[in-house]
């Protein structure tokens, strides 16, 4: 049995009985988390760009699990330079890890670390895992090739940033959901900060009219697959 547990932002916990991955961990910044990233523990860190809301506690939480971070090139070397377990990956490229597959996506923002070096380009990501393909956008802005994203990896479950100013708010996100036709679609990136504090339900009833799923997953909650 396997699931996806939702930790608040963009930072998702995905589970089999063998592994615990972690995507986008920001716990100790994020007022909405009610977890606290010590008392997690996990095999791997996916992060999808540099900025501290997804970056998070990443490089502590890799040293204190011995866990490996997945990330861009830049970041890996970054996060390699400060003391944690990196593999480095780019946009376009899947690598096989012990839990399963992933694959770095295209996304349209930007990716510098909270002390301003260079983060490289951010990134979305596949997991596959356990028979299912997720797709966590990162931060993006819609684009077209997400219909090419959708024919190539059969999308199970897909995790789509819906806050709007920073990226993708809720039309774009419902129009994404009918480029890249997941199963199931869980909206995230929202609420955590005034810019960002649009309602999640309406982004469920839309994607809904258009014929497809969603659910809006509450902190702390999970899907089990
Ligand atoms: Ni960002
Ligand atoms: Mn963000």
């Amino acid at each position: 049995m396997a699931k996806v547990t939702f930790l608040g932002h963009s930072a998702w916990l995905i589970q089999n009985d063998q592994y615990s991955i972690i995507i986008d961990p920001f716990l100790e910044g994020n007022p909405t988390a009610e977890v606290k990233p010590d008392e997690l523990n996990v095999d791997y860190i996916i992060v999808t760009h540099a900025h501290g809301d997804h970056l998070g506690d990443a490089i502590p939480m890799a040293k204190k699990n011995n866990a490996t971070i997945i990330s861009n090139f830049e970041i890996a070397n970054y996060c390699t330079d400060k003391g944690a377990n990196a593999h480095p990956m780019h946009i376009g490229g899947a690598h096989e890890f012990p839990f399963g597959k992933v694959k770095l996506t295209p996304a349209w923002h930007g990716s510098s670390f909270p002390d301003g070096s260079y983060g490289g380009t951010p990134a979305g990501c596949l997991v596959m895992i356990d028979g299912r393909t997720i797709y966590h956008t990162g931060d993006t802005g819609i684009f077209m090739d997400m219909q090419l994203i959708g024919e190539l990896n059969p999308v199970d479950f897909y995790m789509v940033n819906i806050g709007d100013n920073f990226t993708m708010g809720i039309d774009d996100a419902v129009k994404s959901v009918e480029l890249i036709k997941p199963r199931m679609t869980f909206p995230m990136h929202f609420k955590t900060m005034d810019v960002i504090d649009v309602d999640p339900s309406e982004f469920v009833s839309k994607v809904n009219q258009k014929g497809y799923e969603a659910k809006v997953i509450d902190i702390g909650a999970s899907h089990t697959f």
